[in-house]
């Protein structure tokens, strides 16, 4: 049942589905760093409601959207299922539910089809979309990656095989960033609000406390400096003084990019490779992007970063992973199931 390409030459087409949180999202990849579609059917209006994504309703949402999400990817794509050499999904980690709905689409495509299946880690995915506009950058490299549910300073020390140097002890960095933003008032997602109000206020304003974990110089924890900024909104309240909402989002964002960066300038120094990338979803933070292209054209290190519509989560990446995947032969079968605790870099085939 399972392709493997016949001739190095052959193109390889992969339909790629993610559904592991709010985005419904499917694409067709050929040899893994060339988008041909990538449709993204996002819920954000519909979890703003609730301040935050409710697993229940994005399990319903991606049922209803997942079918017509696929067919379009592949009618941009100007592709049928026939044309493809593979579906790749996302089979954790994330939401139970929502991940579900994108493995069963796959394994109902690669048995109607007699497709091989190849499921991706999400966050396999985030590293792998820095390959898409950078057709140059190969492993090894570290990659810091900052999301929703991860932060995780990683060495890719080749397509497939990862070393986790520090992750976060508490929040993710854009856990933090949601958490501040619902406190100032700015709603869900925070992420990209807070970036677009620091760009207004002083970041030097508010001094915020930039956690160092002893012992463990590469890992990170936000749930301090979170505090820290509910504090300060509390003591501006009791004191009857007044609030500038810019200054605090500018200075909580500092502090986030400054440990960021700092944590990620210590590995590269270490590791003695001289290309850095960044991925995830705050990977499309404007301040971490000029703040760590900084520091690395001070230090000769190259710098790569996605487009900011391929930080946040989609299935292009998911696309370009499992290419890597499927050459390297990793197959799975039709009892692949969903993971919601998935480590990176542990294969269950
Ligand atoms: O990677 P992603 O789309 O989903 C996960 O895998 O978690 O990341 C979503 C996270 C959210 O916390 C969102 O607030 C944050 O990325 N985010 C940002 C920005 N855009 C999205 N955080 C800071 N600045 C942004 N511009
Ligand atoms: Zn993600």
């Amino acid at each position: 049942m399972n392709k493997i390409p016949e001739e190095n030459n052959k193109d390889i087409f992969i339909l790629a589905i993610e559904s592991s949180c709010d985005e419904t999202a499917a694409s067709v990849v050929k040899n893994g760093r060339e988008v041909l579609s990538n449709v993204i059917s996002s819920q954000i209006e519909l979890h703003k409601l609730y301040g935050g994504v409710v697993p229940e309703i994005a399990s319903r949402k991606h049922i209803e959207r997942i079918n017509q999400v696929v067919e379009e990817a592949l009618s941009t794509a100007g592709m049928t299922l026939d044309d493809l050499d593979a579906v790749a999904v996302t089979y954790g980690p994330g939401l139970v539910g929502a991940l579900l709905v994108g493995v069963a689409e796959a394994k109902a495509i690669s048995y109607a089809k007699k497709l091989p299946l190849v499921g991706v880690h999400h966050i396999e995915g985030h590293i792998s979309a820095n390959y898409i506009e950078n057709k140059d950058l190969e492993p090894p490299f570290i990659c810091l990656v900052v999301s929703g549910g991860h932060t995780h300073l990683v060495r890719v020390k080749d397509y497939g095989e990862y070393e986790i140097l520090g992750r976060t002890r508490d929040d993710a960095a854009g856990e933090a960033f949601d958490k501040v933003a619902r406190a100032i008032g700015l709603g869900y997602p925070g992420g990209p609000k807070i970036d677009r109000l620091a760009k207004e206020g002083n970041p030097d304003a508010i001094a915020f406390p930039k956690a160092k974990i002893a012992d463990a110089p590469y890992d990170f924890s936000f749930s301090g400096l979170k505090s820290a900024v509910l504090n300060y909104l509390n003591g501006c309240k009791m004191k009857g003084e007044p609030i500038v909402e810019a200054d605090v989002a500018a200075s909580f964002q500092k502090a986030v990019v400054d440990v960021l960066v700092e944590h990620a300038m210590w590995a590269v120094a270490e590791s003695g490779l001289d290309k850095f990338a960044l991925a995830g979803g705050v990977a499309s933070n404007s301040a971490l992007r000029s703040a760590a292209e900084k520091a690395c054209a001070q230090r000769g290190i190259r710098f790569y970063r996605p487009s900011p519509i391929l930080c946040t989560d989609n299935a292009a990446m998911i696309g370009a992973a499992g290419y890597y995947e499927y050459i390297r032969g990793v197959r799975h079968g039709l009892d692949l199931n969903a993971v919601p605790n998935l480590k990176l870099g542990e294969r269950l085939v």
